[in-house]
This record gives structure tokens, C-alpha cells and sequence, in this order.
């Protein structure tokens, strides 16, 4: 028995590409683990129906965590015509089996460190050290969405708030709605998940930024909970922003935030800014993050153009099996990884193109591994 089990997600495209990376650097971690494959993607949705087999949850209950690399998806129209003939015409939806694992599996965090790594040609400034917590479960992302808005559903809506008056002679068929849905605790939870991250890693302060002046009920609820909950953790300093200005003092004067903690929607908008702040796609891990199961991936897609080339850069892949090592308390090996990370990005001999490079994904995994 392994110490360890650990769910095999590659997907599709590049994913298949930067899990042969980490498989080289996590054997040469030599992680007391077992490596159980687990379907999941866009073949899967062809051949079955469904990106997310039923076995594949059931596989996923069986694990400590899992590790995943990148899915295809595209939308209603394209997927369905895409589906086997034989599933076709059967009301098939397809439905993004990355926000359903959040859901499953209760997911809330979803944890986004943005860090400069000294030396990435492509950092915006070298002194950002930024740690978006996004909310993973609710919010716009809820998924409780209309279109043709049903009668009942409108009906309920106008007799409940007088600006459906705006909509008035708009048919139910040209109206679609997307609902934002916050609870206290999931608002409470993803605030103290921020403040305690900031409290373990020494961060002195955590911005909210939310849009409590438009969206009263929401971001007015996440704005009340975070600072009821910011009083359990005297000496770190809650910041409120908006949202919009936020994005803009992340570009202005991005090293002097820390943690930042968002809804769904609105974290899952700063996260690509902030990661972009820091080297962009080959350099964004994130975290999916619940009480008792995590989902590490890089946050970049299936990249379809350089699948199976070996040629995009494995790094944010790594940082996610370093997000992974610190869920599973593997503090040295995590702390070793990072280090090796490090010192490869700074001497700057194996670099994939978009730093420049001519290094290929397994090249710059074996520099890794060699550091270790
Ligand atoms: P993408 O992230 O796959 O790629 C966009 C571009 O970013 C690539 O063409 C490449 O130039 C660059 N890039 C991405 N990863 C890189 C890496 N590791 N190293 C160097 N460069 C990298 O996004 P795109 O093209 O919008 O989507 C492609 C497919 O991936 C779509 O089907 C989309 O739905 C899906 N997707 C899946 C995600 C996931 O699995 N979490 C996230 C985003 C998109
Ligand atoms: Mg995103």
C-alpha cells in the first residue's frame, strides 16, 4: 500500500503533454503515491456522452486528491453536433466536468498563487507575490440559469422586484438570466480560508473586492460575513475594493496586495489578470479546494495547436503538484520543488518558446527533476 492515492487526469490536447513532465519530476520526488488514471474530457463526451463518467467520480472517491491537466470544451451547438451518431438527438448537454468536480466534490477554494520567479523574462514586475482565493462553488458560476425565461420564473421575479418593469413587452424568449446566488457560510468560508492562508504564510493584509454598491444583496452579504470574520484574526488588515478599480491597482501597483479573496465570477477574472501579472498561462496553477478532496491543475487550456508537440512549458503544471504536495503536508518535498522551479527558471538554460526558448515540455521537467 502506497501512502498515497493520487487521481490521473490528463484530458485532452497539451494535458496529455505537461502530465509526462510531472510524472518525471513527481518520480524523481519518488512520492509514496499510486498514479490511478481517470477518464475525463472531451472523448469522452464523443464516445459516451458525458466528459465525466460516472466511473470516473466513482475512481475520484477513492483518492486522496487528484491531479488534472486540461479539457476541450466548446459550446452548446458544436458540442452536440460533435457527439457519436448514436447519441445523437438524445437532449445530451454538455456540461464543463471541471465546475461539476467543484460541485461533487464541495470544492469551495479555488487557490490561485500568482508569484514572480526571479529571472521569468515575462514578468510584469519582479516583486508580485500575489494569492487569489476565488470562490469555487456559487456565485454567477451556480449554474442556475434561464433561456426562454419560464413564466413561472418571471412571473415570481416581477412580483418580487419592481426593475423587472425594464423588461416589460421583451418576449420570455429574448430574455435570458443567470442567477448570482451567495450563501452566508459559502461567503464565510472562502473569507476564512483567505485570512488563514494570510495568517500561515505571513501575509499582513487580505483585499476583498467585491461590487457592494451595485450588487447590494450579493457582494453586501461577502462584504458583512468578511468582516465579521476578519475580527477572528487581529493583525491581519481586511481591505475593501471594487472589483473594476481593483483590476486596475493590480496593473498600477500589483506588489502591494498579498491575499485576495472574490466570488466565483469576479476571482476567476482577477486570478487571469493576476496570473498574467506573473508569466501567464505556463506559469498559473490553482487549487480546487474543499474539506476533504483537492483538484490540482494548471489553470491554461487543452491548447489544441501544440498537442503532443512538447513544446509548451510545463511549469505551471509543476507549481500545481506543488500546490498539491503543501495540501498533502509534504512541506520539505513541496519547498524542494519550488526551489528547483526556481533555480531553473533564473538560469535560464531550458526554456520553452514562450520564454523564448527552444526547450521542449520534457526537457524543462528533466532540469527540474535534475535540481532535486
Ligand atoms: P488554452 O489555455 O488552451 O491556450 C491558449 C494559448 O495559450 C495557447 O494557444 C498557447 O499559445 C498558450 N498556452 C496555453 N498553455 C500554455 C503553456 N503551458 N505553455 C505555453 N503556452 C501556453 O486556451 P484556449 O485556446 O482558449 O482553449 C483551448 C481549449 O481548452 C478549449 O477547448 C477550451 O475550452 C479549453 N480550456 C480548458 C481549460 C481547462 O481545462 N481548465 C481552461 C481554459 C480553456
Ligand atoms: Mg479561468
Amino acid at each position: 500500500m502506497t501512502k498515497y492515492r493520487i487521481a490521473w487526469m490528463p484530458g485532452d490536447g497539451i494535458g496529455n503533454d505537461v502530465m509526462d513532465a510531472a510524472r518525471i519530476v513527481l518520480d524523481r520526488l519518488a512520492l509514496d503515491a499510486e498514479y490511478v488514471p481517470a477518464d475525463i474530457g472531451w472523448e469522452f463526451w464523443r464516445r459516451e456522452g458525458d466528459p465525466l463518467p460516472p466511473r470516473t467520480v466513482d475512481t475520484l472517491k477513492t483518492c486522496d486528491c487528484a491531479l488534472f491537466a486540461a479539457i476541450t470544451s466548446k459550446p452548446k451547438a458544436e458540442a452536440s453536433a460533435e457527439l457519436a451518431p448514436e447519441l445523437q438527438g438524445k437532449g445530451l448537454v454538455y456540461r464543463s466536468p471541471i465546475v461539476r468536480l467543484r460541485q461533487l466534490f464541495d470544492l469551495y477554494v479555488n487557490l490561485r498563487p500568482c508569484r514572480a520567479l526571479k529571472g521569468n523574462p515575462l514578468n510584469y514586475r519582479d516583486d508580485i507575490d500575489l494569492v487569489v482565493f476565488r470562490e469555487n462553488t456559487q456565485g454567477l458560476y451556480a449554474g442556475v440559469e434561464f433561456h426562454p425565461l419560464p413564466g413561472e420564473v418571471r412571473a415570481a421575479l416581477e412580483a418580487h422586484s419592481d426593475n423587472m418593469r425594464a423588461f416589460d413587452g421583451i418576449t420570455d424568449e429574448d430574455i435570458a438570466v443567470s442567477c448570482r446566488i451567495f450563501t452566508r457560510e459559502g461567503c464565510r468560508r472562502i473569507v476564512r480560508s483567505a485570512f488563514e492562508y494570510a495568517r500561515e504564510c505571513d501575509y499582513p493584509t487580505v483585499t476583498l473586492a467585491e461590487k457592494p454598491n451595485v450588487l447590494r444583496e450579493t457582494s453586501g452579504l461577502m462584504v458583512r460575513e468578511a468582516r465579521q470574520v476578519s475580527l477572528e484574526f487581529p493583525g491581519i488588515e481586511l481591505w475593501e475594493t471594487n472589483v473594476d478599480a481593483m483590476a486596475m491597482w493590480l496593473v498600477k501597483n500589483p506588489q502591494d496586495y498579498g491575499v485576495l479573496v472574490a466570488s466565483n465570477m469576479f476571482g476567476d477574472i482577477l486570478s487571469d489578470l493576476a496570473a498574467q501579472l506573473v508569466g501567464g498561462l505556463g506559469f498559473a496553477a490553482s487549487g480546487n479546494i474543499g474539506d476533504s478532496f483537492a483538484v490540482f491543475e494548471p489553470t491554461h487550456g487543452s491548447a489544441p495547436k501544440y498537442a503532443g508537440q512538447y513544446k509548451v512549458n510545463p511549469t505551471a503544471m509543476l507549481l500545481a503538484i506543488k500546490l498539491m504536495l503543501d495540501w498533502l503536508k509534504e512541506t520539505s518535498l513541496a519547498r524542494a520543488l519550488q526551489q528547483a522551479i526556481e533555480q531553473v527558471i533564473a538560469e535560464g538554460d531550458a526554456r520553452t518558446y514562450d520564454l523564448g526558448g527552444k526547450a521542449s515540455t520534457l526537457e524543462v521537467a528533466r532540469a527540474v527533476a535534475e535540481r532535486l
